[in-house]
């Protein structure tokens, strides 16, 4: 969605800038724009990609500026609707992220009061407000303009002629890059990752002001000591590495992912304290919350959960459960969410805070407001994930959600240990799906002469199912629909024929003869089958039209072998059709709005 950056420093804004952006291009947007102040304030914006912009924009000096990357929610994107907007008298400018709930309202009494208004954004009637209030101390207009604003905002504020940029937060992230004798500001820290790795992240309520050589927080009207931290991730882990696509690359450092999540999980647990909500996993009922593959994720948690752990897990849409009129009970809640900044995540994690309960994030990315909000955070350590494609995300929130269901297993200790020593072996597993890259290369050539899919799975691998319909989907714009096995029969039948494959994920657990039985009533219908199976499985190969072979590993985590594979065949298929791969059309990487 929408990314902030800003700078303030001894080079020339505009190129930084311009920089910054790029970086951010993959949160997804549809228009985009820079202020910077010289001779004045310059702005250039319009419905462009970063690298149109950049072209054509004139060449600005200064060394102050601020930048923009729109997705679209209040107005289509426009030149006019791009940030950065500004004040009447063309003097302040701002940019924002986040949604201003009563912007009608102060719109009407700011055009009554004779400001003149371009855009039919939201974020419009901020500038128009901070001129009101400024009478020459600009972080002050900024707090008094934030008082009659409702909604959520991270914006960055300029004024021609100040080397000041103002920031505040509420509800939006905010982070601001510290340099030598140069500052940076960010929605998202990649944006200025090549630059620094030593950040401060703005908390909810905190406004902002930055010099070139200097960071003043407030709190509540009273300056604070701002808290330094250090971002892990390097800025090579941000680039492609030689890969000609994120999510290639991504999928390819998958090995690795597990490795460091599992590492990162066992430190935690040698020192984890005696209130680590962790170990009250088996108490009380779960509650997963999440969106989109995250959500994936949390249904293969609720089986392993379940079966390890024999607890009840409830897995809901967090869009969903923020429309329940009742909440029973106080669950244990488990808020899974890679950016850890999915609005409807968030809510619903607030709502289960609100009611008494007690929320652990799983999330990818430190500060982020998931992490706020939680009781306890359990990190990912994935490093940055560009593509908008999640993929090594989700394989790292399936390890979190393991380990926490072996670490609290009444399982018999003989079948724990087993699995732990398969757990430490999965990076080989999965690597050895990546070897078999061609061999699901060719299978996906065939896949992209379609328009229609469906995948199936059953038990543990429906959410396979899922997650594998919604990659396809969303990289290679085929329609693909993710089924448990035993339900196609009652009604999506209808649809089955030459014209439309089904992949389906054959597991050698309890749903294996079902499973075949599907298969071959699928093949009745003349549906093309792509199975992927245990290698070697020549019942399997006999009835499939194509396999996929993926090695054996204790059924539980077949959803990570099995999705390792279904990554690929996307993201072949998406490449075969010429697809935008790592920036879908209409996807954003952090979907910060309901
Ligand atoms: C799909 C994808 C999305 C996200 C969803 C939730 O590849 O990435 O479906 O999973 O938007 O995002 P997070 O995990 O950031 O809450």
């Amino acid at each position: 969605m929408c990314g902030i950056v800003g700078y303030i420093g001894e080079r020339r804004a505009q190129p930084v800038l311009l920089g910054c952006l790029r970086k951010l291009e993959y949160r997804g947007y549809d228009s985009c724009g820079i202020a910077v102040t010289a001779d004045g304030l310059q702005v250039y914006k319009d419905a462009v990609r970063v690298e149109a912009l950049a072209k054509s924009a004139p060449q600005f000096g200064g060394t102050v500026g601020i930048g923009h990357t729109r997705w679209a929610t209040h107005g289509g994107p426009s030149k006019i609707n791009a940030h950065p907007h500004l004040d009447c008298a063309g003097r302040i400018a701002v940019v924002h992220n986040g949604v201003i709930t009563n912007f009608r309202e102060l719109r009407r009494k700011l055009a009554a009061e004779g400001h003149i208004f371009l855009s039919e954004t939201d974020t419009e009637v901020i500038p128009h407000l901070i001129e009101k209030y400024d009478t020459g101390d600009l972080e002050a207009a900024v707090v008094a303009a934030l008082r009659e604003i409702e909604g959520s905002y991270a914006i960055v504020v300029m004024k021609a002629g100040e080397a000041r940029l103002v920031v505040a937060r509420k509800d939006s992230p905010l982070v601001i890059g510290i340099g030598d004798r140069e500052n940076f500001i960010a929605s998202d820290v990649p944006a200025f990752l090549e630059h620094t790795g030593r950040v401060i992240y703005l908390e909810d309520g905190q406004t902002g002001s930055i010099t070139r050589s200097g960071i003043r927080i407030n709190s509540g009207g009273r300056e604070i000591a701002p808290k330094e931290d250090k971002v892990l991730w390097s800025a090579n882990e941000a680039q492609k590495g030689g890969y000609d696509h994120f999510m290639l690359k991504e999928i390819h450092e998958q090995p690795r992912v597990i490795r460091n999540t599992l590492a990162e999980f066992t430190q935690a647990e040698e020192t984890a304290s005696g209130s680590d909500l962790t170990r009250e996993i088996g108490v009380s009922p779960i509650l997963m919350l999440a969106c989109g593959t995250s959500y994936h994720a949390a249904l293969v948690g609720k089986y392993v959960l379940e079966d390890l752990v024999n607890i009840p897990a409830t897995v809901e849409f967090a869009s969903e459960f923020n429309h329940r009129k009742n909440i029973f009970g106080k669950p244990l809640g488990i808020a899974i969410t890679q950016s850890g900044e999915t609005a409807d995540t968030l809510k619903a994690m607030k709502r289960v805070r609100s009611q008494g309960g007690r929320v652990i994030a799983v999330t990818n990315v430190v500060g982020s407001t998931a992490s706020r909000i939680a009781n306890q955070t359990i990190y990912t350590r994935a490093g940055p994930e560009i593509s908008v494609a999640a993929t090594k995300t989700f394989i790292a929130q399936l390890m979190i959600l393991y380990w926490l269901a072996m670490s609290n297993s009444k399982a018999d200790s003989r079948r724990i240990a087993s699995l732990l020593l398969e757990l430490r072996q999965l990076p080989n597993r999965v690597q050895q799906v990546l070897d078999n890259e061609g061999i699901i290369a060719g299978h996906a050539k065939f896949l992209s002469r379609y328009e229609h899919a469906f995948f199936i799975g059953r038990g543990i691998n429906y959410p396979v199912a899922l997650e594998g319909a919604l990659k396809l989907k969303e990289v290679s714009y085929i329609h693909a629909e993710g089924y448990p096995a035993g339900e196609t029969k009652h009604g999506p039948f209808a649809l089955l024929g030459r014209e439309t494959p089904v992949i389906a994920a054959v597991s050698r657990d309890d749903t294996y003869e079902a499973m075949m039985t599907s298969m071959k009533e699928i093949k009745a219908r003349s549906s093309p089958v792509i199975a992927l199976s245990e290698d070697g499985d020549g019942a399997v190969e006999e009835l499939a039209d194509f396999v996929i072979p993926v090695p054996h590993v204790d059924c539980i985590f077949s959803p990570v072998v099995n999705c390792v594979a279904l990554q690929l065949l996307a993201y072949y298929a998406a490449r075969e059709r010429g697809c935008p791969i790592d920036f879908p059309r209409n996807l954003a990487k952090s979907v910060t709005v309901e």
